[in-house]
């Protein structure tokens, strides 16, 4: 697969995967998905709360199940998507791009440095996707090598 076919494949696991969020308050379905260096593929969706501010984005819940699948090094990219779903119960995406909340790109930050890697974050919208370096969506990062 060329590189930007596996861009486009990394977008759709995220799209995929937004089919799977609890969205029930904000109708905002976003899907997030991983990719190793081994080029395991690990996805996530946001799961609301009824208690609003509870909620979990797509990139946490996705960090947490790479770690449920003892994933804790070698993330290279990161992509996200999201949107309403249609009356088809399709993802529809936005026209802005899905750029990581500041809570997750930190919590994306762990997992990056935890391997040494500054993955590439796709941020998807109807159109296409921005590309950032993790390090430049969050930099001067706190991260486990600051607790020495
Ligand atoms: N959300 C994510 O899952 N990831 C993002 O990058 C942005 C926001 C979720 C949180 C909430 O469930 C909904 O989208 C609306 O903010």
């Amino acid at each position: 697969m060329s590189e930007p076919e596996q861009t486009t494949a990394l977008l759709h696991a995220a799209s995929a995967a937004a089919l799977t969020a609890y969205a029930p308050y904000s109708g905002f379905h976003v899907g997030a998905a991983l990719r190793f260096a081994d080029g395991t593929v690990v996805t996530g969706s946001n799961f609301e709360n009824a208690s609003y501010g509870l909620s979990i984005c797509a990139e946490t819940s996705a960090v947490i199940a790479a770690n449920l699948l003892g994933r804790r090094t070698g993330l290279i990219e990161v992509a996200i998507i999201g949107g309403p779903l249609d009356e088809d119960g399709k993802l529809a995406p936005t026209a802005a791009p899905v750029t990581p909340c500041g809570r997750c790109r930190q919590v994306l930050n762990e997992l990056a440095q935890l391997g040494g890697t500054d993955p590439l974050v796709y941020s998807g919208h109807a159109d296409g996707h921005l590309v950032h370096r993790l390090s430049v969506l969050l930099p001067v990062a706190f991260g486990p090598g600051n607790l020495a």
